[in-house]
């Protein structure tokens, strides 16, 4: 019998992007083995200020959020991490956490497989009787899993401007499904990159060493390695906007010459134009007043805002009316 079997996410994500005009890839498609591990690199450069200044805010504040975590009803807690990544952040809460004894499971949910098995082997082994829910999964099927009925309190971390790279209606809709599957009382922590000097946001996203650039172009390696495609790594650049009127970000690689690419497992072949870009990631910043709106907008109520010494970036809690 003929089997065909459906296309991957990837081969979706190429076959409808790059038909678009412009041509375009979703951020959501870096986070493969290599990709993860350039972005802890990323996390380490000197231009990267987002993970330091979410460091100082939790590493200052941690007794103040653990007091709102713990201000209710329910003594213990589900503290579910979309996004975790490796979790660096987030073991400055976990350790604190276990110090004082909290009454709490850690359900971390991330789409990279190997950053969050990583994660896992690494919070067992400090922690070890720390209890875990480990999740292999993007945001928005997670929050499926998210059930409305749910024994414990749940407090949502989503950290790290991960909820910068929607776009502001999938912000919305975002906090909206997670009204929907939350009570009365559960917390949701997020970390929001602010605006600020628009030179200092612009040289985050591209670094001296040209970390970004390789984090981008490993989108590429991705694409001819998973869908047997032949992209010259050599003949695309990385450019980078950043709007201080829109407060984004904005990732494209380029095409650095007129060029021809095929894509074995889609039977497609694609050309670029000389300069013609293919855009890969928004990284919205923002402002105070947007943040509350959002939180207005979709049933929740701002009653936690944490920055660093530098005003650079805030996490902010948002708590379910
Ligand atoms: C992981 C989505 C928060 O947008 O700042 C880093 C990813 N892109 N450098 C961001 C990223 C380029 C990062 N997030």
């Amino acid at each position: 019998m003929l089997h065909v079997s459906s296309p991957s996410p990837l081969a979706q994500e190429v076959q409808a992007g790059l038909a678009k005009m412009p041509k375009r890839l979703s951020s959501r498609f870096f986070y493969d083995a290599e990709g993860s591990r350039i972005f802890q690199e990323i996390m380490h450069s000197p231009e990267y200020y987002l993970t330091r200044s979410e460091f100082e805010i939790l590493e200052t504040y941690k007794a103040n959020l653990l007091r709102m975590f713990t201000q209710s009803e329910h003594r213990s807690f589900d503290l579910v991490e979309l996004g975790a990544g490796d979790g660096l952040k987030t073991k400055i809460l976990l350790g604190f956490f276990v110090d004082q004894r909290v009454d709490f499971a850690y359900a971390p949910i991330d789409i990279s497989a190997d950053a969050l098995d990583g994660l896992i082997a690494d919070v067992s082994e400090q922690w070890p009787h720390l209890q875990l829910k480990p999740q292999h999964d993007d945001y928005f099927n997670s929050l499926q899993q998210l059930s409305a009925n749910a024994k414990s309190r749940r407090i949502v971390l989503f950290l790290g401007s991960n909820i910068g790279n929607f776009t502001p209606d999938e912000a919305l809709d975002f906090y909206r499904q997670l009204h929907d599957r939350l009570l009365p009382g559960d917390l949701v922590l997020t970390g929001f990159d602010l605006q600020k000097h628009p030179a200092v946001i612009h040289a985050a996203y591209n670094d001296q060493q040209g970390l970004t650039k390789a984090f981008n172009l490993n989108l590429l390696r991705r694409i001819n390695r998973e869908l047997d495609a032949n992209f010259n790594l050599d003949a695309f650049d990385h450019y980078e906007t950043y709007s201080p009127e829109t407060g984004e970000a904005r990732s494209y690689l380029v095409s650095q010459k007129q060029q021809v690419v095929s894509i074995g497992a889609l039977d497609l072949i694609v050309s670029f134009q000389e300069g013609e870009i293919i855009h890969t990631e928004i990284s919205r910043k923002f402002t105070r007043s947007q943040i509350e709106q959002l939180a207005t907008q979709a049933g929740f109520t701002l009653n936690g805002w944490f920055m660093d010494s530098k005003g650079y970036f805030a996490d902010v809690v948002f708590t379910r009316n």
